[in-house]
């Protein structure tokens, strides 16, 4: 059998544990691996290389996908979907995994239903999928987030500051919460939360109160004032995505006009997306990608890998990408009771 893999949408660690996964394990079933590069562009544009065992030696550690990723999405236009149809077919491709995002995904699901052979691999540091408790990526975003969130500790507290830290997340709040739990901070801004100035200032008063003139507010790229994102530019990505910024500057100033506060931002941008993935990402990825070679063995296509508890199993990929995961309220709630 010979199974095509690739990567796509925005990279995160954890990716080239997966490829090293898929390619070992269906190694040893006697497949034979075809890494396709850059994502759907890939298969687009006949972009392929033989994945063998020195292949993928060496690359548990290492962030990023060594196949390369975008966000090229076929469905935009004919042209492209036939020539991902007809590479397919000339790859002689008996099976292809996808590991992506919603929008990967996505485009999987679209080919599975013309009656290709895919299999799906959740990836996002986002932790927005559904049917899957945890996406790989996430833990690693996490924890570079937390441990900003903690240097910016002392030096907010040295300066008396309002330190606000930007974190990704296009429509969920999961790095937020979770990073600024983890961190501590003193108020977490989440996309599916509307920002209410009274509430920021409370927050900084109360600490005030119990002589704390200091504070940290972890913000989601998402969030938003009013109902509107924080966005650069007005150009959107194949997927119809806009790009997000400016939430953190605008929080910031906001902040000083009215608590009259020094307040600073920073905004952690793509470091949450580099380097090397932890241990849970590294186990995880793993897992869904020995997952995803067992689902093409055994002919379950239109699946994919999923983390239930500690179980991994097999889910419709559009149970995966028909609705976003967003935080759930009582999580949200529980978090209120540590702010200010
Ligand atoms: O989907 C993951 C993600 O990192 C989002 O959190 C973020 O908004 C987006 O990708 C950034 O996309 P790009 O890397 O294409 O700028």
């Amino acid at each position: 059998m010979k199974i095509g893999i690739l990567t796509g949408g925005g990279d995160c660690p954890g990716l080239n544990p997966v490829i090293r996964a898929v390619v070992r394990t269906a190694l040893r079933e006697g497949f034979q691996m075809i890494g396709i590069q850059n994502g759907w562009k890939g298969l687009v544009d006949n972009e392929t290389k033989p994945l063998d065992l020195s292949a993928v030696s060496g690359i548990l550690h290492r962030g990023g996908t060594i196949l390369g990723t975008s966000r090229t999405n076929p469905y935009k236009d004919k042209a492209l979907l036939d020539k991902v149809r007809a590479n397919y077919r000339t790859l002689g491709l008996d099976a292809l995994i996808a590991i992506g995002g919603e929008d990967t995904l996505g485009v999987a699901a679209r080919l599975f239903q013309e009656g290709f052979k895919v299999v799906g691999v959740p990836k996002t540091i986002d932790n927005d999928l559904s049917g899957t408790d945890f996406t790989f990526g996430f833990d690693t975003a996490v924890n570079i987030a937390m441990e900003a969130i903690d240097r910016l500790h002392t030096t907010a507290e040295s300066h008396r500051r309002i330190m606000v830290v930007e974190v990704m997340g296009r429509h969920a709040g999961w790095i937020a919460l979770y990073s600024g739990l983890a961190g501590g901070a003193d108020l977490i801004l989440i996309p599916e939360t509307p920002i209410k100035m009274e509430e920021v200032t409370a927050v900084i008063r109360k600490r005030l109160e119990r002589g704390k003139n200091f504070s940290i507010i972890v913000v989601a790229e998402g969030a938003k004032f009013d109902g509107a994102e924080a966005v650069l530019g007005t150009k959107l990505d194949e997927f119809g995505h806009v790009r997000l910024g400016g939430i953190g500057e605008m929080l910031a100033n906001k902040i000083e006009e009215t608590t009259g506060f020094e307040t600073r931002v920073t905004v952690l941008g793509h470091i949450q997306r580099g380097g090397s993935a932890t241990a849970f990402d590294r186990v995880l990825g793993t897992r869904f990608g020995a997952k995803a070679v067992e689902l093409v063995k055994n002919g379950q296509f239109g699946q994919m890998a999923a983390l239930k508890g500690n179980e991994i199993t097999a889910i419709p990929i559009e149970a995966g990408t028909g609705k976003l995961k967003t935080v759930d309220p009582a999580f949200y709630e529980m978090a209120r009771k540590f702010f200010g």
